[in-house]
């Protein structure tokens, strides 16, 4: 291993489905509100795959991953592995990874899926950075994609207002400059807490299930957690850092999360008002957005920060 290695990201790219659903026109078959949705939420529209439409995650998955490659100016034959988060596969196996890697005409190297849910970008991220600095791989695809209003029973206004459909990625490169790229990630999980939400694969409920109060204050507290043990293991405060991206899973979370660690609104990104939950896509999307704005530049010292169902918790510390 060479101390002198860091995985960098290089680029991100992103791609959601056209069709647009407005809390509006939840309005026309839910007993909801747009006022409750947007209070409640933050969410004001989600896109979604077109109903009857067998659009799988791989496919808005390679999209993803094209706009990152022609943004990185590489070719998908550069690539040595890629790794998909993902809760709403194409198949149990092959795996959305692989599908994508076919999709990219890629003969070589590996892919594999991470399952991991609203956190499953970050422990892909945490995956392929070891791998990097082990010397396993020196560039890679990290994906989110997520088909979840397949998911969703669609008379239960508990869930279906809040979730959204797309992918995001990013190409991670092995660079000679330890001074920026991934500084410090940070996985954990608490299988405890599985039934506060889930979404089961057998049986005859094949629904998401949720209790919102408890997600809502477990990600408060958990999110809150893990970006202070990035800071920690880097050695650095939040003073020092110019962005947060937290996983989009809704606003009233986030600006709890801003409460507790005394961090200024202006400097988390959020766009969950457009995307709705995007679940493991919500961080690369929104990561590729506040690039896009010039919010993230050359030294930029940003944290990602999420949960997910499983509970499953991450954070990273990137110099940009
Ligand atoms: N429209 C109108 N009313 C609604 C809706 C809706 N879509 N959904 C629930 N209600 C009603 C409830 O039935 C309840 O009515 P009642 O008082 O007559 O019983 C009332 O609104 C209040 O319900 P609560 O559940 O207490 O509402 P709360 O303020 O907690 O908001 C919410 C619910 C938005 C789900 C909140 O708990 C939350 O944000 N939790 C976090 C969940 C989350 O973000 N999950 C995403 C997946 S997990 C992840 O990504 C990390």
């Amino acid at each position: 291993m060479d101390k002198n290695i860091s995985a960098h990201i290089v680029s991100a790219g992103s791609y959601v489905p056209e069709q647009i659903l407005t809390n509006k026109e939840l309005e026309m078959f839910l007993d909801t509100s747009d006022e409750w949705i947007t209070s409640r939420t933050g969410i004001k529209q989600r896109h979604i795959v077109p109903r009857g439409h067998n659009t799988p995650a791989s496919e808005l998955g390679s999209k993803a991953a094209q706009v990152a490659l022609e943004k990185a100016g590489m070719d998908c034959s550069q690539i040595d592995g890629i790794i998909c988060a993902t809760f709403t596969p194409d198949y149990f196996f092959p795996s959305t990874a692989c599908r994508i890697q076919a999709a990219l005409g890629m003969k070589n190297g590996f892919a594999f899926d991470i399952s991991a849910a609203c956190a499953g970008f970050v422990y892909a991220l945490n995956t392929a950075n070891s791998m990097i600095i082990s010397g396993q791989a020196k560039n890679m695809l990290v994906i989110g994609s997520e088909v979840i209003t397949k998911t969703l029973d669609w008379t239960d206004r508990n869930t279906c207002i809040l979730f959204g459909d797309g992918a995001g990625a990013v190409v991670v490169s092995a660079k000679e400059d330890s001074s920026r790229g991934i500084i410090s990630s940070y996985i954990a999980s608490d299988g405890s807490l599985g039934d506060i939400l889930k979404l089961p694969a057998w049986g005859e409920s094949r629904f998401m299930h949720m209790n919102g109060n408890d997600v809502f204050k477990h990600a408060v507290r958990l999110m809150s957690e893990s970006t202070q043990k990035v800071l920690e293991d880097a050695h650095m405060d939040l003073e020092q850092i110019d962005l947060i991206i937290p996983h989009q899973a809704n606003i009233r979370i986030i600006q709890a999360l801003a409460s507790l660690l005394k961090f200024p609104m202006e400097k988390i990104v959020t766009n969950m008002d457009r995307y709705g939950n995007t679940s493991s896509a919500s961080i690369p999307i929104a990561l590729e957005e506040a690039w896009n704005e010039g919010r993230i530049k050359e030294g930029s010292k940003v944290v990602l920060s999420c949960i997910g169902g499983g509970i499953t918790i991450g954070s990273s510390l990137i110099i940009f």
